[in-house]
């Protein structure tokens, strides 16, 4: 989705927007462009010269950000660049108007006065424009947008900057994060949030910065303010004031601390973030796990008063909300949920959800999970489960976004920031933190006799080292995605906990390669898709035997080469059986069958990640797809 930056400071401005933009890549975006104020321009008053008035420069591109620095570099002299030291910028997932320069934000009124940059949709965009072209407002895009920055011209035809800026908000109907510049207030960064994804305030020393994820911060500060809906930042290189859009009135706002780095939110050597981030999971599952899991004695303890609330040992049923790769660890929950606490557990694709009328209420634990936090269906099923009485606990992997501060409870995966738009870390550290919640509730409501948790306890705290061991296979995938690159289609087959996994891999596949993949669970084959196979067909079969499904899935691998299909089969260490069957097998460590998707997962990433390479794919920042999707 679209990136904001905004700074006020000391600092030159125009190169911090641009490196706060370029570690807002990730999000997804077709269009990138500045506004920038610069102080001090000569000016004529009643025929005298006078310095210090303020201009408004927008520079945008369509295109990625390497043209917006060429046209910086090219309309902007060295020492010009260098004076500037407050603007806005923006990076453009488009939604109303094709990615031209046109389109691209900032936009600016009609008297080049005012500049803003938005994300999220403003739904009442053509009823405005009507009524603001019979004023005689002109318009340069076709963005939805663009019409922010008129209402704001028409307001301060009343009213100060901010209540400006405020007031214009107050017309609009629909989401946004939107940042706002003014000639005549050069040093005054309007920032304001509802729905349309996060807006973050970087508290710096004599600057202020305000993005829509942390990333771009990190270099700066890692000190933050999260604006919650409805509230808007006032910022000055001073320091941010805080006020309530609806009502104007100021609101006291926490400081919270950022645990990542600006390092962790680097590429460290790999070719891509996806890379790093799919060898990072060793670090980031044992990190999910330390101080909260104790393998001798089996306990779990979750941080945060919500676990220990009367309502914990009560509720009668679990639904699990998510989309995407979030989505697909759901469903690996709801096997362990149900199995080890014996309550019906519903699994729901959050942009659905919404429109039905759930069966959900005050007996309801609603668990959201999102690597973001800020998907925006994940966020409005969390408020209408909250709507219907449910008490919402969040897996999240980012602290302050919008699901950590909604939720009553936060089990934090703690992944790291994780950057590339195919979500691998983020995958397996939900799992991770699923079965800690898995372990911790069955131990409060002792639904697992202690022996059995401390046996899963042992067991998942030597999954790190085997998920190290077994990214050393890496070149023997590399090998495999050689010879399977030149496919169009594929099949995933996976029965029980290991369909999910089956999505997950063709999910993988498919956003980064653009290859047609497909998930189905083994049994649904000869229901449909065995039509499809043939010899160009590869079918990856995740056939574990300690799984209960294990010969069912052998019928199905049979099935796959009577009809020339060519079959991948991921199977446990020397099993011989299955690897007899197959045209190429990958090989996992022998672990008990629930705790096996946490480690079969890992080479379909890497298979994806490798043939994606072959095929030239921008793997990090793939075609049409935003790392969090904050519009719907
Ligand atoms: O941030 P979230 O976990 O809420 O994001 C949900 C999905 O958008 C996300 O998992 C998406 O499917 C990824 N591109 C998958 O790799």
């Amino acid at each position: 989705m679209c990136g904001i930056v905004g700074y006020a400071g000391s600092k030159p401005a125009a190169p911090l927007l641009l490196n706060g933009l370029a570690k807002l890549e990730y999000r997804g975006y077709d269009s990138a462009g500045l506004a920038l104020l610069e102080q001090g321009v000569r000016h004529q008053v009643s025929g005298v010269s006078k310095n210090n008035r303020a201009h408004l420069l927008i520079i945008k591109k369509a295109g990625k950000i390497h043209n917006l620095v060429s046209a910086i570099k090219s309309e902007l002299k060295t020492d010009t660049r260098e004076r500037i030291t407050a603007g806005i910028g923006h990076t453009r997932w488009a939604t109303h108007g094709q990615p031209t320069d046109e389109n691209a934000h900032p936009h600016m009124d009609c008297g080049r006065r005012v500049a803003v940059v938005h994300n999220g949709i403003v739904e009442n965009y053509q009823h405005l424009k009507k009524q603001l072209q019979a004023k005689g407002h002109a318009f340069r895009s076709q963005t939805d947008s663009e019409v922010l920055a008129h209402l704001i011209e028409e307001q301060l035809k009343k009213y100060p900057w901010a209540e400006a800026v405020r007031r214009a908000l107050g017309q609009i109907q629909g989401t946004y994060s939107v940042v706002a510049v003014y000639e005549g207030e050069p040093h005054t960064l309007v920032g304001a949030r509802s729905g349309g994804g996060a807006l973050v305030v970087g508290w710096g020393k004599g600057e202020t910065l305000l993005a829509s994820d942390v990333p771009a911060l990190l270099a700066h500060t890692r000190r933050v303010s999260y604006l919650d809906d409805n509230e808007m930042a006032v910022v000055t290189p001073e320091g941010p004031t805080f006020l309530d859009v609806l009502t104007g009135k100021p609101v006291s706002k926490k400081i919270s601390d950022i645990e990542w780095t600006a390092e962790q939110a680097e590429k460290g050597g790999y070719p891509h973030f996806m890379l790093k981030e799919i060898m990072e999971q060793p670090r980031a599952l044992e990190d999910t796990f330390t101080s909260r899991l104790d393998p001798r004695t089996g306990e779990v303890v979750l941080e945060g008063k919500f676990w220990d609330s009367p309502f914990i040992q009560k509720f009668r049923k679990i639904t699990l909300l998510a989309m995407g790769t979030s989505y697909y660890a759901a469903l690996v929950g709801k096997f362990l949920l149900e199995k080890y606490l014996r309550l019906p557990v519903d699994v729901e694709n959050a942009s659905e959800f919404r429109y039905r009328d759930p069966i959900i209420g005050k007996d309801t634990l609603a668990v959201v999970i999102s690597q973001s936090g800020e998907t925006v269906d994940t966020l409005v099923a969390l408020r209408e489960a909250k709507a219907k009485g449910a008490r919402i606990a969040t897996i999240c992997n980012v602290m302050g976004s919008s699901a950590t501060r909604e939720a009553d409870g936060v089990l934090l995966t703690r992944a790291g920031p994780e950057i590339g738009v195919a979500s691998t870390k983020a995958f397996t550290t939900q799992l991770g933190a699923l079965w800690l919640l898995t372990l911790f509730l069955a131990g409060v409501r002792k639904t697992m006799p202690v022996a059995e948790l401390q046996k899963k306890a042992k067991e998942l705290s030597r999954l790190p080292q085997q998920m190290a061991a077994l990214l050393k296979q890496r070149k023997a995938l590399e090998k495999i995605a050689r010879e399977y690159s030149h496919y169009f289609n594929f099949l995933y087959i996976g029965r029980g906990i290991h369909y999910p996994i089956a999505l997950e891999g063709a999910l993988k596949l498919k956003e980064i390669s653009y290859i047609h993949a497909e998930g189905y669970p083994g049994g649904e084959m000869k229901h449909g898709p065995i039509a499809l196979i043939d010899s160009k067909m590869p079918v990856v079969a995740i056939a574990p035997k300690s799984s209960g499904v294990y010969e069912k899935m052998l019928n199905n691998m049979e099935e796959v080469k009577a009809r020339q299909g060519k079959l991948i089969a991921l199977v446990e260490k020397g099993d011989k059986l299955a690897a007899s069957k197959a045209d190429t097998v990958i090989e996992i460590p022998t672990v008990s069958e629930d705790l096996s998707p946490i480690l079969s997962v890992v080479p379909l990433q890497i298979l994806a990640y490798e043939i994606s390479k072959k095929k030239g794919r921008e793997i990090d920042q793939p075609r049409n797809l935003a790392k969090s999707v904050t519009v719907e």
